[in-house]
């Protein structure tokens, strides 16, 4: 009989619920992105997300279930994720899964919201398991890690300030890019020229694994009431370069350090076709991206890790797990 798992995201402004069957196969990924709501401010507002996540979440369940062509009572698994994240968008999509798990009798799985990213790969390329090392990027993080084996992870180096994702949001916005910028400061990097401005690679000299991203920002931020006039897209196409140099550098650093020759990266700025571009080019490596919906915040990742946890671990969550706002990747 075929085994269907639920997973809930609602860490930040995107309420998502997926249904795997055994797993691997994603039946539905249903992604409602409350982006809209937040524009305005600049940035997601917590309470508004909440919200919106407890009016929105019922239908995309639903949706869900009926895109999967199943009803509550096949499921065999729930799985949420409980951090990191805000901690009111946390609350509703946990509380929600675990009252569904509690009614069916069914396991609970509380799910890490990096370690999901991570199983982005592993429902893409069953064909390419750990050891690897992951680039995870996102509007919040910033990360590499040694995956040894699912579940197994050493956390190589992290930002000391702002995540990579967060400096294209907070650069974009200079640029009049609207929230979140990433996709839109990648679109109008390509008709920049990415050496119009000399820009520090902050952290590139030491050998470190850690990233900083805020003074970056900042040499932008002086460049433009310097340069009012300056074209948009050289400053673009130059911050850009800029952050893909260090991302590059630092995991082509990682993997030669570890001496692991495959390389996944995950996260929203995955999407990013100048990073894609330079990693995928790398000759001695063998470097996955997984597409795009599977990069950005998605409740299969979610599904896909509860699953593993739980079939392969043995793992099930008490219902009185607490959301965990400043969790990490590991202890
Ligand atoms: O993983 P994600 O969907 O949410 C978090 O967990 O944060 O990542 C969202 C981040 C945002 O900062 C967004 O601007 C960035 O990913 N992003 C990009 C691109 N597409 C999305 N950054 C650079 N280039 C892109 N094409
Ligand atoms: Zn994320």
């Amino acid at each position: 009989m075929a085994h269907y798992t639920l997973g809930i995201e609602t860490s930040c402004d995107e309420t998502s619920v997926a249904v795997l069957r055994d797993g691997r196969e994603i039946l539905s990924n249903i992604v409602y992105s409350q982006a809209h709501l937040h524009e305005k401010y600049g940035g997601v507002v917590p309470e508004v997300a909440s919200r919106n996540h407890i009016k929105k979440l019922p239908f995309v369940v639903r949706e869900a279930l009926d895109q999967a062509g199943i009803a509550f009572s096949d499921l065999a698994l729930v799985g949420a994720t409980y951090g990191p994240g805000l901690v009111g968008p946390l609350l509703v999509g946990l509380s929600y899964a675990k009252a569904v798990a509690y009614a069916l009798n069914k396991p609970f799985v509380g799910v890490n919201h990096l370690e999901g990213h991570i199983f982005a790969h592993y429902l893409e390329n069953p064909d390419a398991p750990p050891p690897f090392v992951a680039l995870i990027v996102s509007g919040g993080h910033t990360l590499l890690v040694e995956v040894r084996a699912y579940g197994e992870y050493e956390i190589l180096g992290e930002t000391r300030d702002d995540a990579a994702g967060e400096a294209f949001d907070k650069v974009g916005k200079l640029l009049g890019l609207g929230y979140p910028a990433g996709a839109a400061l990648d679109k109008l990097a390509r008709q920049g020229n990415p050496k119009a401005l000399a820009l520090p690679r902050p952290m590139l000299d030491s050998d470190s694994l850690e990233f900083s991203f805020a003074g970056l920002k900042t040499a932008v931020v002086y460049y433009l009431r310097d340069h009012p006039d300056a074209a948009r897209a050289d400053v673009a196409a130059s911050f850009q370069e800029a952050v893909v140099d260090v991302l590059v550098e630092k995991t082509l650093r990682a993997a030669r350090q570890r001496n692991i020759k495959r390389v996944i990266v995950v996260g929203g700025v995955a999407a990013n076709s100048r990073l894609r571009e330079r990693l995928l080019s790398q000759k001695n490596l063998q470097v996955f991206f997984p597409k795009m919906e599977l990069c950005t915040d998605n409740a299969a990742m979610i599904a896909a890790c509860a699953y593993f946890r739980h079939t392969q671990l043995g793992q099930r969550d008490p219902f009185d797990l607490a959301p965990q706002p400043g969790v990490n990747l590991t202890p």
